[in-house]
């Protein structure tokens, strides 16, 4: 049996991916997608939009009209992505969130539907993306103690939040098994007379240019040596394709508030 899913937001730059990806997933059937109601796309073929061909439905700007859906996958704005969880949550729908860029008090929120519908906050739906957290748990557990730790992410020139929601998450991972407070040690950019290092702190360095998919690094760095964890994104696919993942997966879910670890079974 398919998993149906809807798209939201699905003539964004995710949303086009994420059609495509919906239509070549052996088990997932894509039942439709929505745009905004003043947006150029209003009753497009979802198929044209994505670049693969007509395949015979229509965006709509109705959520309404989803309802035929198990989850929907949302890569919208935070504006947007609450009020289609509001929605969700009234539907008894499970929800997809790949949206970034919520603060703590939004999380919290989100956090609270959570106790209704089955809800995934994913703010990098990469593979590969969530398997670099778990070696970043790992390092900062062998030798975060000692080392400078600092995230460097670079980014398109289109996007429109910063630091990266995966670079907070990876500074996140590291500080929750370091045992510091993250909006204690965070430090945002540096300029001017910064003085020496503080061994505690967590540097995060952003870089926003041209076409870059998405580009993390995180550093550990002793004096004479450092580790350096990376990982590239060189197509929208992989978001889609894990996405697609946590959507089949997130079908089957009780009522909750997970995130990809639960997807790919990477908690201890
Ligand atoms: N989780 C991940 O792995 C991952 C990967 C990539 C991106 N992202 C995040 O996903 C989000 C979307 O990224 P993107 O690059 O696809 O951006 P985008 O190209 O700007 O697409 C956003 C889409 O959402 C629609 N939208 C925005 N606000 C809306 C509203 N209030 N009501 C209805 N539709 C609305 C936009 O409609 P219009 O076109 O009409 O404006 C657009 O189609 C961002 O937060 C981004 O950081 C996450």
């Amino acid at each position: 049996m398919k998993v149906k899913v809807a798209i939201l937001g699905c003539s964004g730059r995710m949303g086009r991916n994420l059609i495509q990806a919906s239509v070549e997933h052996e088990s997932i059937e894509l039942v439709g997608g929505s745009v905004r109601a003043a947006s150029s796309f209003v009753n497009f073929d979802l198929g044209e939009l994505a670049g693969i061909g007509a395949i015979g439905q229509k965006t709509t700007t109705d959520i309404n009209d989803l309802l035929a859906a198990d989850v929907l996958i949302d890569f919208t704005s935070i504006t947007s992505t609450f009020e289609n969880l509001t929605w969700c949550q009234n539907h008894n729908k499970a929800l997809v969130i790949g949206t970034t860029g919520f603060n703590d008090e939004q999380v919290a929120k989100i956090k609270e539907v959570g106790k209704y519908i089955p809800v995934i906050l994913a703010p990098n739906t990469s593979v590969g993306v969530n398997l670099m957290f778990k070696l970043l748990e790992i390092t900062a557990k062998a030798i975060g103690d000692y080392t400078d730790i600092e995230i460097f992410e670079a980014h398109h020139r289109f996007k429109k939040d910063a630091p990266s929601g995966t670079a907070v998450k990876m500074g996140q991972v590291i500080a929750d098994t370091l045992g510091r407070d993250l909006n204690k040690c965070a430090v945002y950019g540096r300029e001017g007379i910064t003085g020496e290092r503080d061994r505690e702190t967590i540097g995060f360095a952003t870089v926003r240019a041209g076409d870059i998919v998405g580009e993390h690094t995180a550093y550990f760095a002793d004096l004479g040596e450092r580790i350096e964890i990376t990982h590239k994104a060189s197509s929208r696919m992989t978001f889609a394709l894990g996405a697609m993942r946590a959507a089949f997966w997130l079908n089957d879910a009780d009522a909750g508030f997970y995130d990809m670890q639960d997807v790919l079974g990477l908690k201890d």
